[in-house]
């Protein structure tokens, strides 16, 4: 089938946060610029982002500080050379922001309001009332427009085209139609987000499937410290939905069965500001340790009541309307019922602080760019500090977009070919003609339950190694599944089962990386090896996948800098 091929200056896949402020900045520079995305723009999960981004602004916080904290909490696996930069830039960007449009709340003199999250020294989430990062993707949204970036909506982005160590564009299909194209450019950024789907409860919307990833690693190419998956301490309860960290920033209190706030115990200082990992850990301990509440005694009390009403609609509506809307219970009245939740991911494609992806310890791939949470630069380290990722988003998807508008020029178009199709044109004929007895929904299921079983937020060994056979297994399966839909128009079972495809190759990822590191260290927690071990393992992994799915594991150094490593108590 001919297949028609677009040619651009650059491409970005991902039309959230990081995919907006790089292609405004490369329209602002005068480059041709399109944006690809499975979704409508405002439907990325940027917009699900609920309590606030960092910026050190007030008199008591500094620009240090935030460094500290964030490396700290990262448990120092962190590279200090990219936290310097994100915190850094970070006032800069918030008034940028600002003068962008967003709409920040205020105090009553009149300047940025900013709210206390776990493991900071200071009050320094800036935010939008609940909404925080659902008004920065409006404004961003709305800003590449006026600029004139080209948005390419609901079109699915299936392959890179990559060979000898370059990028020269994407292979995608239009989901409407089923149309393909070719996008041909010299730069290609990939902002594809982030992929706790993998997990039963999950904080992530649906869409985060880790496209981006599975499509890189299927190259060679290496992804970074893919063990380190950070459980959010409150998800509402069965669902999984983000009851963000601004309920705790702004008094709540977690109880047991008992009503102990049991968080005295786990972190008598910072409470239940502790850093997430370390919160989200002490819930799970209590509800194994039969302390939980709710009818399936699997949750945990966060109690907002005392905040009074004024507050929690000024401040925390979002999450009243939520809890009231999945839980029937209204936080005003009475405490809400939450417990951990799979929320973000600390690994990715590796990238260094401007953006340009590895191609192995020491080499990039020519052209190929990555920001937001599909990219590890790596400022999370082990485990992110709650509002360091709408900052991470914006920050690095606007610098990178600067980067490329500064290189472009010195790369040469490698001009595409309709055989550059070839592979999402098999993928996508294999799946459509497959009448195999396998459904994808029943393959999801069983990957999301036994990843949240055998490689959640505590893990040993045992489980571990059995969770590889069950993915290795699903994946021997998912190539005799049948999908009941064969038309051309918005055909979901076939994205459904392309984005499982995707799903079962990161998550091989994950097990791996994490089966392989012996220690605990943040969001990763080995009960077999409860204490961190710097000697061997103050280093990122890099992993790689074989033609055969089998993984290869490496490491790199870890950017060191101004903060030796500490024991990290909160
Ligand atoms: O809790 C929250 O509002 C989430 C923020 C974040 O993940 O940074």
């Amino acid at each position: 089938m001919s297949i028609p091929i677009h040619t651009y200056d650059a491409i970005i896949v991902g039309a959230g946060l990081a995919g907006c402020a790089a292609a405004r900045e490369l329209t602002e520079a005068g480059k041709r610029v399109a944006v690809l995305t499975k979704l409508h723009p405002l439907r990325s999960h940027s917009g699900a982002a609920q309590g606030g981004i960092n910026a050190a602004l007030s008199e008591e916080d500094s620009i240090e500080l935030h460094e500290f904290d964030t490396v700290k909490g990262s448990d120092y696996l962190a590279d200090q050379d990219a936290v310097e930069l994100m915190c850094q830039k970070s006032p800069e960007t918030i008034r940028w922001a600002e003068h962008m449009g967003a709409v920040f709340s205020r105090n009553d003199d009149g300047t940025i309001a900013q709210r206390p999250f776990g493991g900071q020294s200071s009050p320094r989430a800036c935010f939008a009332s609940d909404r925080t990062g659902l008004t920065l993707l409006q404004t961003m949204y709305e800003q590449a427009l006026r600029s004139g970036v080209e948005f390419i909506d609901e079109w699915y982005v299936a392959d890179i085209i990559y060979s000898d160590g370059k990028i020269s564009g994407v292979v995608a299909y239009n989901i409407r139609n089923s149309d393909q194209a070719i996008y041909n450019a010299k730069a290609v950024m990939f902002a594809t987000g982030g992929y706790a789907r993998c997990f039963k409860i999950s904080s992530n919307a649906h869409a985060n499937t880790g496209d981006g990833l599975s499509i890189v690693a299927r190259h060679g190419l290496p992804l970074e410290d893919m063990e380190f998956v950070q459980f959010h301490p409150s998800g509402l309860s069965g669902s999984g939905i983000l009851i963000s960290e601004a309920a705790r920033g702004e008094g709540g209190r977690l109880l047991n069965s008992d009503g102990e706030r049991f968080m005295e115990r786990y972190a008598p200082s910072k409470l239940e500001l502790a850093s997430r990992d370390v919160v989200s850990r002490a819930i799970i301990n209590e509800i194994r340790e039969g302390r939980g509440v709710g009818p399936r005694k699997d949750a945990v009390y966060i109690d907002l009541v005392h905040l009074g009403k004024d507050k929690i609609m000024e401040r925390l509506p979002e999450l009243r309307d939520l809890a009231i809307t999945f839980l029937g219970l209204d936080m005003i009245k009475e405490p809400i019922l939450i417990s951990a939740t799979a929320h973000y991911s600390m690994g990715g494609i590796p990238v260094d602080k401007d953006g340009h992806v590895r191609k192995n310890n020491s080499e990039f791939v020519e052209g190929f760019y990555a920001a937001g949470e599909c990219a590890c630069v790596s400022v999370h380290g082990a485990n992110r500090l709650g509002a360091n990722s709408v900052l991470e988003a914006l920050l690095f998807g606007r610098h990178v977009g600067q980067t490329i508008s500064n290189e472009i020029d010195q790369i040469d178009l490698r001009v595409a070919c309709e055989d550059d199709a070839v592979t999402m044109q098999s993928e996508l004929e294999a799946i459509l003609s497959s009448d195999g007895t396998e459904s994808v929904p029943k393959l999801r299921d069983l990957l999301q339950q036994s990843m949240t079983d055998n490689a959640g937020a505590f893990r040993t060994k045992e489980p571990l190694a059995k969770q590889i056979e069950i993915i290795k297994e699903l994946k021997d399966r998912f190539n005799n599944i049948a999908i009941d839909d064969h038309s051309k128009i918005f055909n979901t079972d076939l994205q459904e089962a392309i984005e499982l495809g995707h799903m079962l190759d990161y998550s091989l990822f994950i097990v791996e990386s994490a089966l392989a590191r012996d220690e605990s260290r943040g969001a990763h927690f080995r009960e077999d090896f409860d204490t961190r071990d710097d000697e061997k393992f103050m280093k990122h992994t890099m992993a790689y996948m074989d033609k055969g799915g089998d993984i290869t594991l490496e490491y790199m150094d870890v950017v060191a800098g101004k903060f030796e490593p500490q024991e990290r108590i909160y």
